[in-house]
Parts: structure tokens; sequence; C-alpha cells
């Protein structure tokens, strides 16, 4: 029987936890990425490449040289730089949008303009601005305590600092605008939204648009949602696929949103979308609101929905790319729990190039899983950069057995890293409950 070569393009841990799902789905794995996933190394028997994920002569060279059947791109760089559009020229089929798609994510202002012309009902007031001319103005007649500026542009989500937490006065704000500006970037000023947010990601063929379990992330650096705001330093889905705060009309309309964006995209660009759709919602008092939607899976969001799969990876996949994902998919009825280990000074001063210790023996007799994020293999041994280092999943019957699973299987990764211990505890959602009926009451 003729095995089905596919390329992951992307070195963190979702494309590990990609790369896994696709391995289980009974694919030859190929992986090429900007340095050496541990993870993908051994799922792929060695058949990659450490180059520049945005190489797209090399990449297409890469897929030819090894009959590459398709690709999928885990990370948002290369999907807003047109990967998909040259691979697809090539005759290689993607499971990801192409250039004019993937600037749902690319650029904020794009996305809120499209929002705003096709009236989705999600849709939160913003205003654009290429230049320093009206903000101040603009913060005067909003209130500054209202105001979230956001670059346009990727930022690998660090970008977006929000009244209150970032920016403490109206000079703060026009400092930061002025900023972005001197870096040649657009920017957009968006209403601050209180409420408890979660992320629907969703498997997209250009029509049908499927929703996966919900999962909510965490992107403050510290325990109780302190400190500086990271890629995510863990998240949790629980066994009914919900969130105790989210009602299944909540879910509907965020599905029915997304449908019409996708929608959308294909109106106004002329292109259909086709790969993951992360949309990053926050309920309200007043109903859901969308944040963002990114063109990829999230990180560390995919690992709490890839593990669960019960249908094909291969089949999802193939159906994306045929356009006839009209099929049920099925998740098991388990709760994750995922949580990243972050090297020290992480996201400030992070302490790279230390070595890390993983005693997968102990970590497999728990039942956890861990995901190589971004590390490298040096050698036989495994060292930090400055950015999210491991990522361990728990996942069981119930939320606290996940937790606990995820918890003790830190234990058994060494180094100079730290983690949120408060992830996926019973008295960290109890507060995002109170949270939510505070606001509803
Ligand atoms: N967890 C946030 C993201 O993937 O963008």
């Amino acid at each position: 029987m003729k095995m089905t070569n596919c390329l992951i393009i992307g070195h963190g841990a979702r494309e590990h936890a990609i790369g896994e799902a696709l391995a289980k789905a009974g694919v030859d794995l190929y992986a090429f990425m900007s340095f050496k996933n541990a993870g993908l190394d051994e799922l792929s028997n060695n058949r990659i490449i450490i180059h520049s994920e945005t190489d797209f002569e090399e990449i297409i060279n890469f897929c030819k040289n090894n009959k590459i059947d398709f690709v999928v791109i885990g990370p948002e760089d290369p999907l807003c730089k047109g990967i998909v559009n040259r691979l697809e020229d090539n005759g290689i089929p993607c499971v990801g949008p192409k250039i004019e798609a993937a600037k749902i994510e690319g650029s904020k202002i794009f996305m809120r303009e499209l929002l705003e012309k096709y009236n989705i009902k999600s849709n939160i007031k913003s205003k654009k601005f290429n230049s320093l001319d009206g903000v101040e103005e603009y913060i005067d007649s909003n209130g500054e305590e209202t105001i979230v500026v956001k670059p346009d542009g990727l930022t690998g989500g660090k970008g977006v600092k929000v009244y209150g937490d970032h920016l403490f006065s109206k000079e703060d704000i026009l400092t930061y605008c002025e900023e972005i500006i001197k870096n040649n970037d657009n920017f957009i000023l968006e209403e601050k939204i209180d409420g408890e947010e979660f992320t629907l990601q969703t498997f997209v063929d250009g029509k049908n648009v499927i929703g996966t379990p919900l999962v909510q992330d965490h992107k403050r650096a510290f325990e109780n949602d302190d400190g500086p705001n990271t890629g995510g330093m863990g998240s949790y889905s629980i066994e009914d696929h919900l969130l105790p705060f989210i009602t299944k009309d909540d879910i509907n309309d965020a599905l029915n949103d997304m449908k019409e964006v996708v929608n959308a995209i294909r109106i106004e660009t002329g292109v259909k979308y086709k790969g993951f759709l992360y949309g990053q919602f926050i309920k309200t008092s007043n109903g859901i609101k969308i944040i963002e939607f990114n063109a990829r899976l999230g990180d560390p969001e995919a690992m709490n929905i890839l593990p669960l799969l019960k249908t094909n990876f291969l089949d999802i996949c193939k159906g994306i790319i045929n356009e006839n994902l009209n099929f049920t998919i099925e998740f098991e009825k388990k709760a994750t729990v995922c949580k990243y280990l972050a090297p020290e000074g992480y996201p400030i001063s992070p302490k790279k190039d230390e070595l890390v210790e993983i005693n997968d023996k102990e970590i497999s007799k728990i039942g956890a899983r861990y995901y190589y994020a971004s590390v490298y293999k040096k050698g036989e041994n495994i060292f930090t950069t400055s950015s999210r280092a491991m990522g361990v999943l728990g996942i069981s019957n119930s939320l606290e057995e996940a937790e606990n699973i995820a918890e003790k299987a830190v234990g058994f990764i060494k180094g100079k890293l730290f983690h949120r211990k408060d992830i996926g505890t019973r008295s960290l959602l109890q507060k995002r409950i109170n949270h939510m009926s505070s606001l509803q009451n």
C-alpha cells in the first residue's frame, strides 16, 4: 500500500502535537523547521531539515525531492508570508490558508474592517490609525480606561497592550502608539472588554467550519494571572468539551460568526479559507465578543484537542484539502490540562542555552505526555532558547485528575524553568466562574 508522505512546517510544541496526530493517522512524516524539535525528529525518523521556515524555495525543493503528498503549516509567519500560494502554485496541496485569507491574523485592521463590513455580531468598537493624528481626541472622547492598543501586524502575541494592565495613563498610550509608528506599523485602538476568554479552534474546508472542544488559555506569566503577557502558559479543556461559564448558545453564536467570517473572506478576497481557524472569544455581560482570529491552531491549545481526536487526522487533512469536510469529527470525552515550562526570567529576560533534563520513564509511568517547544537538541541533550520550553499534558476523565497528572509530570523535567501551578486547578476554575457570575449580576 502506498504511504502518504506528509510534511509538517514549524518547530514548536503545537507542531509536535500536529506531527504526533499525523503519525498516529499513519502518514510517513517529514519535518522542516528552524531548529531541531526532538519530538518531530523522532516521529519523522530523522527525515528533517533545519532551515528557515520562510525560505519557500527550499521547502518546495524538499517537497519535490521527497515526493511530499501534502504539507501542514503550523505557525502564522509562513502563512502570512504566502507559503500556501507558493506551494500550491507548485502543485503541492496544503492544510493552511493562502496569504489573502491568512490576513485575518496577519492584519488586525483587515480583520476589524471585515467584521464591520459584514456585520459580524461579536465584533467590537475599534478605530484604525496610520499616524498619531486624531489619537488623542479618540482617547479623550472614549476615556483612556477603555483603550486597548493593537499593532496591525504580527507580534508573536506580545504586541497587545491594555489600559490598566500595561498602560496606565494617556501618556503611556500615546508613547506606545508612537513606538508602533516608529516601527513602521499601523495600529488600532479597540474597546477594552471585561469577561472570560475562551478559544474555539475549527477545521475549515472553504465552506464547512467544524468546531472542536473549547479551551481556555492563560496568557499571564505568573500564578493568579499576574505578570507580563506571554505566548500562553498553559490551557485546559473539560470532558464535556464545554466550559462551565460558557453556554451551548454561546458556542453556537461563536461558531456561527466563524462561518460568516469564512464566507466573508471568500466574498472579499476571492479565496476560500482552508485550514485551521482559531477564534479567541470573550464572554461578557453582553454576550460573546471576538478578540482575535488566528490562521492556525493555538499554542498551547492544539495540545488540548489533537490528542483527543477519535477521527483519523489524515482524513480531516484530506477533507480540508479536497473541500469535503462533511463528516462528523469525534473527540474523546476527556479533560486535558497543559502546563508550559518556560525558562526562568521568561518573557522579559529568559535564561537561554540551559540544559533541560527529561525523565521520560517516570513521565510515561504517570501517563502524561510532553511536547518539545522552543528548545533545541544538540547531541543527545536538550537546551532552552528564549521562549517557552516544554508543554506537559495530562489527560483524564476529570479536570482534577488531568491537572494532577500534568503537575506530577512537571516534577520530572529538570532545569532552570518555571511553570504555573494554578492552571487547571479547581480554585482557578471557580475564580473564573465567580468572575462571570459577578458580571452577569
Ligand atoms: N495561545 C495563543 C495563541 O496560540 O495565539
